[in-house]
């Protein structure tokens, strides 16, 4: 059985993350999305908020489960059993980024593989970030997030 996670901030989930998770789900047994701690972002969402808006986002996708951690990923990976973190790259900042946080996980846990995703072109540009600022200034996300949490994201930032 292989066991991947999807780690993140999520705040909140996009249709880009989205797109990662179901093609994560096609490579391995499990896939774990993870909402875990940056401890360089402070997020809008709560991780309760968080963790539900990511349970509504992946109805219907098999072999999803959704967890949050606080702690190094290194840690969850090795308590866990898992054998992979899967990563979305939308861009060369983004490569550079996550290569030299790939490394220092390979350091901390070995046993798993960090595994790129490139992002399809479509949701290239979306980000969290921009999401938030669209609903915050009364703005339609419903390109940008699953239609199924659309309004609730736009009620909550307004
Ligand atoms: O969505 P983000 O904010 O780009 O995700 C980054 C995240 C949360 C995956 C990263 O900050 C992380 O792994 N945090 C947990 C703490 C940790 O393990 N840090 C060292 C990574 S080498």
């Amino acid at each position: 059985m292989k066991k991947a996670v999807c780690p993140g901030s999520f705040d909140p989930i996009t249709n880009g993350h989205v797109d990662i998770i179901k093609r994560a789900a096609e490579l391995f047994d499990e896939v774990t999305v993870l909402v875990v701690t940056n401890p360089d972002k402070h997020c809008v969402f709560s991780t309760e908020e968080r963790c539900r808006l990511i349970e509504k986002a992946v109805e219907g996708i098999d072999g999803i489960k959704v967890d949050s951690f606080s702690g190094l990923l290194a840690d969850y990976v090795k308590q866990n059993g898992i054998n992979a973190i899967v990563k979305g790259i939308r861009s060369s900042s983004d490569f550079e980024y996550e290569f030299q946080m790939a490394l220092a996980n390979r350091s901390l846990a070995p046993e798993a593989e960090t595994v790129f995703i490139t992002a399809d072109p479509q949701n290239m540009y979306v980000s969290s970030s921009l999401i938030r600022q669209i609903a915050c200034f009364g703005g339609d996300v419903s390109d940008f997030v699953p239609k199924n949490i659309a309004s609730e994201i736009e009620k909550r930032l307004k």
